[in-house]
């Protein structure tokens, strides 16, 4: 009997979300560059469908995927497929008894499900694709509750809810090898968690950022705006260390007024430690510290496998409790008065992008990623207006609308080298790696009249 490490070169099928469909490509194929696999999709691919058929994977490589991923739902064997149940019972009936045999000897129990995409099937029908799949050789007994292996029926409807076809696009049939993280996104929600504030990063877009950043176990990984600690969770989710700083004293040490509805201070244990311990995921925290992100204390080397960060740009800030001026009229502890960096100056969105653009370049290792948001003004975006910097490639760059007008995008760079001139960075007024700079018309247009009081840093020297 052939074993599953044996058998000739087998096609895998992932189903997918329907939700952040444009973080999805982006996610699958940092996953598979972990493993140092490229993406190979069949020749069918379409980056909308549910369904993509990939080339070129092991069971192994599937697994490793479905043991990350938040975008993907489930993986499957591909046994056949087609546009048809006549197509599928002959692509089916070609596919080599050795690959099928393993999962239907007499002695196995096996299950079958029936996944209808953009329809509802009465459960009859559902009975009725099951029994004309007669003519596949089940030798096994079938067992609903704890079957050993699983299939599935998928027909897939198209994506156009207002125009449902009397028949499947497409149809596939795979045995089912492993479900990828969703669950994630519902045990890790910020409605159930520890310590949050007004920005906390959803659940779901933490771990999309954490896997777009291909972070892996015992990275090192960094978040400068780290507020709430929301992407040190997914990182230290996925075995990571995880620091971060922010400029605000009291989301760092967990005092002030509380985010919630029901309680008006944060508790003695609201932290951002306090997070990582609620998922078991202590021992991955380094620490993290107050510092403004416009002059790091950082020695110069590479220290971070991966930036991952949500910054400032006064958008959600602007409806914050905690934080403002009004709130944080003086740090609490009288020995911090010296050194306390008061809350003085506007820090422009372009030269948020640029420092932490140099940043990346100076203390990510090479290959390492930086992946962070940018806020677009919709009717102005265009992709010029993604900061660029000679050392950082642009791996992707995908879309979440947030309003008719606004909307932010992901952006994954990967390091390709080191900055020339250790000391003498890019000047945030070089528009080599700049389009940002200046008052151009995206910013003027869409950051006056935001509120900058989250995004402020004290006057000084180096800034423009
Ligand atoms: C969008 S929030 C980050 C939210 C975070 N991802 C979370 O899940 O809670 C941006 C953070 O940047 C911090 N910040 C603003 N200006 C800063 C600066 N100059 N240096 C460092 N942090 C700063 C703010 O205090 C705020 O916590």
């Amino acid at each position: 009997m052939a074993t599953t490490n044996s058998r000739p070169r087998l096609q895998y099928l992932l189903h997918l979300a329907q939700d952040n469909l444009d973080f999805r490509l982006p996610e699958i194929k940092a996953l598979l560059a972990l493993r140092g696999k490229p993406f190979q999709p069949n020749e069918n691919f379409k980056e909308k469908s549910p369904f993509w058929c990939l080339d070129g994977l092991s069971e192994e490589d599937v697994r490793g995927i479905m043991a990350r991923s938040v975008c993907a739902k489930s993986a499957f064997e591909l046994w056949g497929h087609g546009k048809t149940h006549s197509e599928l019972r002959t692509s089916l009936l070609n596919y080599p008894s050795e690959n099928m045999s393993p999962f239907m000897h007499k002695d196995s129990t096996y299950r079958i499900n029936v996944y209808t995409f953009n329809k509802t099937l009465e459960f009859s029908d559902r009975i009725k694709r099951i029994d004309a799949l007669e003519y596949l050789p089940f030798d096994g007994a079938v067992s609903l509750k704890s079957p050993q292996h699983i299939f599935c029926l998928m027909e897939d409807y198209g994506t156009d809810p207002n125009n449902i076809p009397e028949n499947p696009d497409y149809i596939y049939f795979g045995r089912w090898i492993a479900d990828g993280q969703r669950e994630l996104i519902r045990s890790h929600s910020v409605k159930n968690r520890h310590f949050i504030g007004n920005t906390s990063m959803d659940a779901g877009l933490s771990f999309i950022m954490a896997n777009h950043a291909k972070v892996k176990e015992n990275d090192l990984v960094f978040d400068p705006f780290v507020g709430t600690g929301s992407l040190l969770v997914a990182c230290s989710q996925f075995r990571a260390y995880v620091c971060g700083t922010d400029i605000d004293y009291n989301t760092i040490h967990g005092k002030g007024r509380s985010s919630r509805k029901n309680q008006k201070w944060r508790g003695p244990d609201e932290n951002i430690r306090a997070n990582l311990r609620q998922y078991g995921t202590e021992k991955m925290y380094v620490d993290v510290m107050v510092s403004d992100a416009s002059k790091h204390v950082w020695r110069a080397a590479a220290l971070f496998d991966a930036i991952i960060t949500d910054p400032p740009y006064g958008i959600r800030e602007s409806t914050r409790r905690t934080g403002s001026h009004k709130d944080v009229t003086r740090p609490p502890d009288s020995n911090y008065v010296e050194s306390h960096v008061p809350v003085s100056q506007a820090y422009h969105l372009s030269d948020i992008f640029t420092d932490l653009l140099n940043f990346s370049a100076q203390h990510l290792v090479i290959g390492g990623r930086l992946v962070y948001w940018l806020p677009v003004y919709i009717p102005e975006y265009c992709e010029e207006m993604v900061p660029l910097h000679p050392c950082l490639r642009i791996i992707s760059n995908c879309e979440q609308t947030l309003s008719s007008h606004t909307s932010r995008r992901l952006i994954t760079m990967e390091k390709i080298k080191e900055p020339e001139e250790l000391d003498g960075l890019f000047h945030r007024a070089d528009p080599r790696f700049s389009p940002y700079q200046g008052h151009n018309a995206f910013r003027e247009k869409y950051f006056s009249g935001v509120n900058k009081r989250c995004f402020t840093v004290p006057d000084g020297p180096g800034l423009s």
